[in-house]
């Protein structure tokens, strides 16, 4: 198991794991693929955002690839928090491919991810999940994750927040 960074390379598993994607919204989205645009053209789309602009902080995106080379996970490592980031989005997004969830993937990509975090000196690392979004809300608690205030939503979502300290 390994994390490795969007490329090329990567292009058919990731088309793939989009297809088997089952919910309305890609998580995380950095890794939506729209319909009809070159993969070339998404990953010069997702070097800009990661790099920050307009509402994007600097990010650091990653697939978690198995031994056969599969992509199974997916996660985005956001390197500062702003206002909208510290009460709902948190530091890391995830998501684990339908087909090869609850096998523990999304908890240890999330402890390779907390790696990379404390290269980049983030000592409190702050992870959300909505209410009813069990396997993430025990995903940060096997990370050691502690509890924080929760944040509702203007619709109403209530948002588990817990920090993970280094
Ligand atoms: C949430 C998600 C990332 C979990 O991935 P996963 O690889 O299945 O998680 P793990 O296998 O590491 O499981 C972690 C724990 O949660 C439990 N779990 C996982 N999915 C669960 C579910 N749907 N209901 C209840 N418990 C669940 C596992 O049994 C495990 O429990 P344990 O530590 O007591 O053994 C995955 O379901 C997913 O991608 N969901 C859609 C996107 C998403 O919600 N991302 C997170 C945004 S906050």
């Amino acid at each position: 198991m390994r994390l490795v960074r969007p490329s090329l390379e990567w292009k058919e598993e990731h088309e793939a794991y989009m297809k088997e994607w089952d919910e309305e919204r890609m998580t995380p989205s950095s890794f939506h693929l729209k319909e009809g645009i070159p993969y070339e053209d998404y990953l010069k789309e997702l070097a800009k955002r990661e790099a920050g602009h307009d509402k994007w902080l600097p990010c650091t995106n990653y697939f978690l690839v198995d031994d056969t080379e599969r992509v199974v996970g997916m996660i985005d490592i956001r390197h500062d928090l702003n206002e909208y980031l510290h009460q709902v989005g948190g530091h890391i997004g995830y998501g684990i491919r339908p087909s090869e969830r609850r096998t523990g993937y999304a908890t240890w990509m999330l402890a390779e991810a907390l790696k990379v975090t404390d290269t980049l000196g983030i000592n409190s690392v702050l992870i959300t999940c909505n209410e009813e979004n069990i396997g993430s809300a025990k995903t940060i608690q096997n990370n050691g994750g502690v509890e924080d205030e929760s944040f509702t939503e203007d619709d109403g979502t209530v948002v588990r927040r817990f920090w993970i300290h280094r």
